[in-house]
C-alpha cells in the first residue's frame, strides 16, 4: 500500500529506527542502474567489468518497485534522497521517474550524481522534472587526463557542455566531486579550484578509498586532505565553516576572499562513522547498510510484498545495523566489498 500527502503513517514502521550506534536513517541512496559508459579504474576498472559483461536489466528494480523502497524508507525517517548509478542518466525515462518522487511527502531534498557526459541532452528535462541538485564527479580538467581516468570512454568537452546546459537549465550550487589519487591528478586539484572559485558551485576532493574490490588501492595513493588544504589555502587563503547538517560528509572552508566555499571528503584520514546515516540500495535491489559491505539484503521479494512489510523488514535490518568501516580500516582484513558503480558512492 502507498501513502501519499496528508495520510496517515501507522506507527508499526513509522518510528525512529537507530542501529546498534544509535544512528538513525536519514539519506538514502538508490540506484537506478548498475552500469555505466565510463569505466574509470578506481570504480569499474573495464579489464574486470567489460562492457556487456555487467549489464543486467533483468534484474533490475522497476520504477514501481523503486518507488516502493523510498516510500518505505519515508517511514523509517528518511529525508534525503540521492540517485546514483552507476550512471542514473543512462536509465531510460528518468525524468517521469523524479517527477513521481517530487510527489512523495517526506522526502525534503532529491539530488542526483552524475558523470555528465549525457547531461548536455537531459539537463533541462531533469529539471523539468523537479531535481534542482546535482552532483558532477570530475577528476581532470585536461582533455588527456580525463580520457585516461574514465578508461579511455569519457571526453572532457561533452561533460563541459553537460555542465553548460545544466547551468542554463537552471541548476545552482552544483557540486563537483574530484578523487584525487597521488602521482595521478594530484595536479588537476589547483586548476579545478581555480575553475570552480566564484562561479557559485561547490567543488570538493575525496580521498581516494578502497572501495570495492580492484581498483589496486594502496594508502600510499591516497592524498590526505590535509595536504591539500595547505597547497590550496597557500594560494587562496581559506577559513572552515560549520556542516550544513548533522553527518554531512564534507568538511567545509570558504575561501577568505568571499569567492565562496570548497569541501574535502576525508574518509581516510578522518572517517566520519559516526554520523552516518545512510542507506544504499543497489538497482537490482540489495541494500548495503554500508559502503564497504561484504553482501546486501536482497530486498526483491519484500518489494512486492508491498510497503508496509519492507517497511518492517528495512527497519529489523536497520536495527541490527553496526558499520563503521572507515574507522576500523586498520584493523581490516581483505574482505569482499561490494563494488562502488554498483551502490554509487
Ligand atoms: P550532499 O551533502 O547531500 O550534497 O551530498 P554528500 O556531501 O553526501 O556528497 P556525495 O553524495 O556526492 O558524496 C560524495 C562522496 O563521498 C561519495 O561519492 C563517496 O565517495 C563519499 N561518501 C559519501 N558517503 C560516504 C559514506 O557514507 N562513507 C564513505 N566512506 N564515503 C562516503
Ligand atoms: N574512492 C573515492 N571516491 C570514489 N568514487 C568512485 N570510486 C571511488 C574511490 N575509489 C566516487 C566518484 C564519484 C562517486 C560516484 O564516487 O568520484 O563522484
Ligand atoms: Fe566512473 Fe562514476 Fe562510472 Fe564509476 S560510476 S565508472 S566513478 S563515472
Ligand atoms: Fe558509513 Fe560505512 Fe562510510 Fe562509515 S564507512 S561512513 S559506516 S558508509
Amino acid at each position: 500500500m502507498n501513502h501519499g500527502p496528508g495520510e496517515v503513517i501507522p506507527l508499526k514502521a513509522a518510528n525512529d529506527v537507530r542501529d546498534q550506534l544509535r544512528r538513525p536513517v536519514r539519506d538514502l541512496r538508490l540506484s537506478v542502474i548498475e552500469t555505466c559508459n565510463f569505466r574509470c579504474p578506481y570504480c569499474m576498472p573495464e579489464d574486470a567489468f567489460p562492457f556487456g559483461a555487467t549489464e543486467g536489466s533483468a534484474f533490475r528494480l522497476t520504477f514501481d518497485q523503486l518507488e516502493t523502497v523510498v516510500r518505505a524508507f519515508v517511514r523509517l525517517g528518511v529525508s534525503k534522497l540521492r540517485l546514483t548509478g552507476g550512471e542514473p542518466l543512462l536509465r531510460k525515462g528518468l525524468p517521469d521517474f523524479i517527477r513521481r518522487l517530487t510527489a512523495i511527502n517526506g522526502i525534503e531534498d532529491m539530488a542526483l550524481t552524475t558523470n555528465a557526459s549525457l547531461l548536455a541532452r537531459q539537463a533541462r528535462a531533469l529539471h523539468k522534472a523537479g531535481l534542482h541538485r546535482l552532483t558532477v564527479s570530475l577528476d581532470s580538467l585536461d582533455p588527456k587526463r580525463f580520457a585516461a581516468l574514465s578508461g579511455g570512454r569519457g571526453r572532457l568537452a561533452d561533460v563541459l557542455a553537460g555542465i553548460e546546459a545544466a547551468e542554463d537549465a537552471g541548476f545552482e550550487r552544483i557540486k563537483f566531486n574530484c578523487v584525487v589519487q597521488r602521482g595521478v591528478n594530484e595536479v588537476d586539484v589547483l586548476p579545478l579550484v581555480e575553475r570552480f572559485r566564484g562561479s557559485g558551485h561547490v567543488l570538493r576532493f575525496i580521498e581516494f578509498m578502497d572501495v570495492g574490490t580492484c581498483n589496486g588501492w594502496s594508502r600510499e595513493r591516497v592524498v590526505p586532505s590535509g595536504d591539500l588544504l595547505k597547497r590550496i589555502a597557500q594560494h587562496w587563503p581559506l577559513r572552515s565553516l560549520q556542516p550544513n547538517y548533522r553527518g554531512e560528509v564534507a568538511s567545509r572552508y570558504a575561501f577568505e576572499d568571499g569567492q565562496g566555499e570548497i569541501g574535502f571528503i576525508s574518509s581516510v584520514s578522518a572517517p566520519f562513522c559516526g554520523d552516518c546515516q545512510r542507506a544504499r540500495v543497489s538497482a537490482d535491489g540489495q541494500l548495503f547498510t554500508c559502503l564497504f559491505a561484504s553482501a546486501g539484503h536482497d530486498l526483491r521479494g519484500l518489494i512486492d510484498a508491498g510497503e508496509d512489510v519492507l517497511a518492517d523488514a528495512l527497519a529489523a535490518i536497520w536495527r541490527q545495523r553496526s558499520d563503521r568501516y572507515s574507522e576500523r580500516r586498520a584493523e581490516a582484513g581483505e574482505a569482499e566489498h561490494v563494488e562502488m558503480f554498483r551502490i554509487g558512492g
